[in-house]
């Protein structure tokens, strides 16, 4: 499994793909780390593992298209075939995705379909939930909409704020991202005609 992963900052899934791979659970290889803000700990990370890193700034381009048409060059030209959102704060475009279908990842902390977009955390909490977890999904161009491959669930604990339960999260999210890139790297990744009940991707 080629991968580009696309980040926006701490890069603690992309910490958890690097350690998988190097301890033999992945059977993959990072091409290029990209980032669409400098200086962040993500990059840092990669450089440590050895991994190319690109940063292409949002900012530099006159709309999304052009930047995604960037992202995509950078991506296939380091030779990506399939990409994982390890948070990356932008919404992608047509363009991005036509160039890799069906084969973005990206996971979200909270069970989809609740609570998509910002701080899903944040959205949990104030709605009171008592259960609340992660999702792994292809994505589309929607925001966290895409088909689910995986989810965790996790507790909302009394007492919790934003920071203790994103924590709790966290170490869901690590482990069932690598469960979800190993189902696609062992080439179980079916994707059904979307009017199969149920779900349209399966491992
Ligand atoms: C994670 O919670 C991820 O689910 C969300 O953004 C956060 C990124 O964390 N999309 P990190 O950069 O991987 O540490």
């Amino acid at each position: 499994l080629d991968l580009g992963v696309l980040i926006s900052g701490r890069g603690s899934n992309l910490q958890a793909i690097l350690d998988a791979i190097a301890a033999g659970h992945l059977d993959a290889r990072v091409r290029l780390v990209l980032s669409n803000r400098p200086d962040v700990e993500g990059l840092a990370r990669a450089e440590r593992a050895g991994v190319p890193t690109r940063v292409i700034a949002h900012r530099d381009f006159a709309d999304r298209d052009s930047f995604d048409a960037a992202v995509v060059d950078a991506l296939r030209g380091a030779g990506a075939t399939w990409v994982v959102l390890a948070g990356f704060m932008r919404l992608l475009t047509t363009t991005f995705l036509d160039a890799f279908p069906h084969r973005v990842v990206n996971i979200h902390p909270s069970l989809l379909p609740s609570f998509p977009g910002v701080d899903a955390q944040q959205q949990a909490l104030d709605h009171g939930v008592r259960v609340t977890g992660c999702t792994v999904h292809l994505v589309d161009a929607g925001t966290d909409t895409g088909p689910i491959l995986a989810q965790a669930a996790v507790p909302v604990l009394d007492g919790d704020d934003r920071d203790a339960l994103a924590a709790r999260i966290l170490v869901q999210e690590h482990a069932l991202l690598i469960r979800a890139l190993s189902w696609i790297a062992e080439g179980r990744l079916q994707i059904a005609p979307p009017d199969v009940p149920g779900g349209r991707a399966r491992a």
